[in-house]
């Protein structure tokens, strides 16, 4: 463990223990919480090496992002290279932005071609790590070589500007070039989750209307191989949609069906290709990539986001809030399926030129140290992982940590969801060894970047909460009416101006967009969750305050799984919520009521926890099916979730329930034990 000084907290009741009690709020959905009121400040040796190193430069530089943004980005934007520069650098008519307009670049240049002149060309971009214990670097020199080729393997296949592709792929460096690939050509990639079903896969493919799917024979997942191809295989039977071609990965050397005149090996595809394929200059507000996440109504949504001001954000956040060196080795353990690892893994890091660690496989395997003998063996230095997985390392014992050295780490970084004060304080003194500064970074997929977060060097931290909005991100937390709410009110959390990164919209539904994020708030982009702020202007995430569930920092729609269990031939109607839950942040609980004449069972319940994994995907496993006469409603027919929420979450029923049709329906629920 570390040798080095560990940072004081700074606050006058540091001298005392925290003040500890149980509470549910304090920035998370999660149970047995605790209040911890210290303020830790980075360390002076921190401080002295940061970008941004006192609490008076950032609010300069905030100030100056929100006073004169084209000053201020279009400083910023020229540490990127651009084949034609930008004329102006923000064009905006509400909900509609423009960044650097008139400007052309190219992504895969930015974060590859650009290092290659100077040292960086054999450092590492890519540490690599299978599931099974494999190893590899890939020099900035070899990924280049690797994404050019396989750009012209695209293009071979008829893949042009514009075009689609959908990546379904494990964690390995393959992944990534196939983004990178994608963009050096100008076509957009919409990356699925490897953890999502055919059928979802499909829904993706026809949505986005994709003519190409990148995918592998299969992945390894804690000892077992997840069988990728046959879900891609599953998904386009049938014929019935716009894909020509499947790309398919030999990572696991299982068996799998190969489609005559469909399907392609990608070893062989590269035999065909030579390593010299020029970058197509792309407009700034060209599109990137299409990325599905969860939304208030069954149907997931295509997400758009565009070239240089997503870059832009990735870099710069990359740059300041990661505070990213050349020496550094950074490793973040988002699913490249998730925008976490768009922007985190693959385009933040290479375009700031750092080495960037991926590792295949799940934390617990073959041990619960993995995570930790991974840090020690490449002397990662800069970690960014998710609450639900540091729940999960809490609870699996610190004697983990202990045999390992975790001495280079110098920050630490979460997302995801909020994280409760019991599990930052364990993150700080048990990984950090006490030295590290966490970022809790707020953002999302919409936003393509980090939003609100520490400047470590900068910003003193207090556990659980995001602390304040990053360069040109205008945040504030108001009521319905629009007003700001006062001290340590809750409020919705909405951004009064656009910035770089910001969704351009989503694929294919231009009024969803406008209705969606730009219609509670005229002028303002409504987030979907609900915040305070305390004394110090800090932001405190409460959580989502719509229909969507945040289930192990994974974001859920309550009406896709409501769809996918109506879908099954015995349920009649369906109404799921979010309860809290120790580890996850959320559970997944579905009251159902089932069709005349259908018996409900323990059987039945197991059957449709399955159903919803086939449908959606493992993501979305319920974790209780409750069976009922009747969901609660409203005279007007509305299922009053907030009622449900209350009986799933075991707590006493509260507030008006005079609307209700039917009051008996309450107490039968409340009295049902759940599985039958
Ligand atoms: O509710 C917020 C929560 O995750 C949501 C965004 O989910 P997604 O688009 O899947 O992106 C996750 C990775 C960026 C948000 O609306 N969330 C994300 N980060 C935090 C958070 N809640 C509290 N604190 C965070 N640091």
């Amino acid at each position: 463990m570390s040798k080095k000084k560990a940072a004081k907290p700074v606050s006058k009741k540091a001298a005392k223990p925290a003040a500890k009690k149980a509470v549910k709020a304090a920035g998370s959905s999660s149970k047995s919480l605790l209040v911890e009121n210290r303020v830790f400040k980075p360390s002076a040796d921190f401080v002295k090496k940061a970008r941004i190193s006192s609490m008076a430069q950032y609010q300069k530089m905030h100030a100056e992002s929100l006073k004169n943004p084209d000053k201020f980005f279009g400083r910023e934007a020229k540490e990127l290279s651009w084949s034609r520069p930008f004329k102006k650098v923000l064009d905006w008519k509400c909900p509609n932005a423009k960044w650097f307009v008139g400007g052309q670049l190219n992504v895969s240049v930015n974060c590859l071609d650009r290092h290659l002149d100077g040292p960086r060309k054999t450092k590492a971009a890519i540490i690599w790590e299978g599931e099974p214990g494999e190893k590899r670097v890939i020099t900035y020199q070899q990924l280049h070589r690797d994404v050019c080729r396989f750009a012209n393997v695209l293009k071979r296949h008829k893949v042009k500007k514009g075009d689609r592709v959908v990546i379904y792929m494990p964690m390995v460096p393959e992944a990534a070039v196939a983004m990178l690939a994608c963009t050096r050509i100008g076509a957009m990639h919409s990356v699925v989750f490897g953890g999502f079903s055919a059928e979802s896969i499909k829904d993706r493919v026809t949505d986005c209307g994709a003519t190409m799917v990148i995918t592998a024979d299969g992945g390894y997942r804690r000892g077992a191989v997840v069988a990728l191809k046959k879900n891609v295989d599953d998904a386009l039977k049938g014929g019935d949609t716009p894909v020509k071609s499947v790309i398919v990965l030999r990572r696991t050397g299982q068996d799998v069906h190969i489609e005559e005149g469909r399907d392609y090996w990608w070893h062989r595809e590269l035999e065909y290709v030579d390593a010299k394929c020029p970058a197509v200059a792309m407009d700034s507000e060209a599109p990137l990539f299409i990325l599905y996440t969860s939304g208030s109504t069954g149907k997931p949504k295509g997400i758009l986001h565009t070239t240089g001001g997503y870059l832009l954000h990735a870099y710069m956040t990359s740059k300041y809030v990661f505070d990213l060196r050349d020496d550094d080795v950074y490793w973040c353990t988002a699913d490249i399926g998730w925008v976490t690892g768009h922007s985190y893994m693959v385009y933040g890091p290479l375009a700031m030129g750092a080495t960037s660690l991926m590792y295949e496989g799940a934390p617990n395997w073959p041990e619960n140290d993995r995570f930790w003998r991974i840090i020690e063996e490449y002397g990662v230095t800069v970690f960014y992982t998710a609450p639900t997985a540091i729940r999960a390392f809490m609870k699996w014992g610190d004697e983990w940590l202990k045999k390992h050295d975790l001495s280079s780490l110098r920050l630490l970084g979460t997302v995801g969801e909020p994280i409760n004060p019991e599990a930052w304080m364990w993150y700080h003194n048990q990984v950090g060894g006490g030295r590290c500064p966490i970022v809790d970074t707020w953002w999302q997929t919409e936003t393509g970047g980090h939003m609100i977060t520490p400047i470590p060097g900068a910003i003193p931290t207090k556990p659980g909460t995001a602390t304040l909005p990053f360069f040109g991100v205008d945040a504030a937390v108001v009521d319905d009416l629009g007003k700001e709410v006062g001290k340590d009110e809750q409020g919705k959390l909405v951004i009064r101006k656009p910035w770089p990164s910001m969704l351009r919209g989503i694929w294919g539904d231009k009024d969803r967009y406008q209705k969606t994020y730009w219609s509670d708030f005229k002028g303002w982009y409504f987030a979907g969750d609900g915040a305070r702020r305390d004394k110090d202007g800090y932001f405190w995430i409460i959580g989502r305050i719509d229909d969507v569930l945040n289930v192990a920092g994974h974001r859920l729609g309550t009406a896709e799984v409501e769809s996918a269990l109506v879908s099954h031939a015995a349920v009649a109607e369906a109404a799921v919520v979010g309860r809290p839950d120790e580890l996850k942040g959320q559970g997944v609980v579905c009251f159902v009521t089932v069709k005349e004449g259908v018996k409900t069972s323990r059987d039945l319940s197991e059957e449709l926890k399955k159903h919803v994994r086939k449908v959606i995907g493992p993501v979305a496993t319920p974790d209780e099916i409750r069976f009922a006469a009747a969901l609660p409603k409203t005279r007007s027919g509305k299922i009053m979730r907030r009622l449900l929420k209350q009986i799933a979450s075991g707590e006493t029923l509260k507030g008006d329930t005079t609307t209700l049709e039917d009051i008996n329906v309450i107490a039968a629920l409340a009295a049902a034990s759940g599985e039958d």
